[in-house]
């Protein structure tokens, strides 16, 4: 049985007192959540984030990282020193980091690897845009994505990376994929890691959707057979409504 995971991605938004807020008020209303609970918000929230968290159900991921573990990088910061101030989670290669940042999907493998090599736990991102779920390439370019960025990883590795399938069409547009498309595209990222891995990883690695996930949709998406958890935006940023989406099932 795969235990849920729901995710917050605050990506470019909150500052420090916000962040301590929202956190405050969201412990004791996710304090009895069956699924496990994590935050990734700014590196400039992170300390403050850990700090509020601490003591509560909550976990604390960030939304990037360099993949060497120091050096010249000016503006980067590495996995170990994440690491270092209790990090737990970390998003890798998202849409947005694929698009504006100019992210290969060498790049994402890399950062997969040096993640793990700090304990981190990568949430991986893969989606297709429009245009492509249009032109009938939608399972070929996710199920090249998860190929290419879990390449060289480690059976147990593999077990222990969260994939996170998100449209590109679907994200902050308002516009959901239906519970079935969803599950279909989850579905087919797991057949490849079956294909590669063998059924027993495939059965345990955690498929999260994400993509205008909202309390209103949250219910029907989260019961599907291979959505095994939620990379929320814009619903992640008030307590009360990420509260809704952790709590679909009481
Ligand atoms: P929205 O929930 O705002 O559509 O964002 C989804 C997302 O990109 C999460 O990583």
């Amino acid at each position: 049985m795969r235990r849920k995971v729901i995710a917050g991605n605050w990506k470019m938004n909150m500052l420090p007192n916000e962040a301590i807020s929202m956190i405050t008020n969201l412990a004791p209303m996710v304090k009895e959540a069956d699924c496990e609970v994590v935050l990734c918000v700014p590196y400039t929230d992170l300390f403050y984030s850990l700090l509020t968290a601490q003591g509560t159900n909550i976990k604390i991921g960030a939304q990037n990282m360099h993949f060497e573990e120091k050096g010249a990088y000016t503006g980067e910061v590495s996995g170990k020193m994440l690491k270092a101030i209790g990090v737990e989670y970390v998003i890798i290669g998202h849409s947005e980091r694929r698009q504006y940042f100019a992210e290969t999907d060498e790049m994402v493998n890399k950062k997969i690897k040096a993640a793990f090599a700090n304990e981190l736990k990568p949430i991986v991102c893969v989606g297709e845009t429009l245009e492509e779920r249009e032109s009938g390439k939608a399972f070929d370019i996710i199920t090249n994505q998860t190929q290419k960025a879990l390449d060289g990883l480690t059976n147990e590795q593999v077990t222990n990376t969260i994939i996170a399938y998100e449209p590109i069409w679907a994200i902050g547009a308002g516009k959901t994929a239906t519970s079935q498309d969803a599950n279909e595209a989850c579905k087919k990222i797991r057949e490849k890691i079956a294909e590669i891995y063998g059924q027993n990883v495939a059965d345990r690695v955690i498929i999260q959707y994400g993509g205008s996930m909202k309390p209103e949709n949250a219910k029907e998406l989260l019961e599907m057979t291979d959505i095994d958890g939620g990379l929320i935006g814009g619903a992640s940023l008030k307590a009360e409504t990420f509260e809704k989406i952790v709590n679909y099932n009481k």
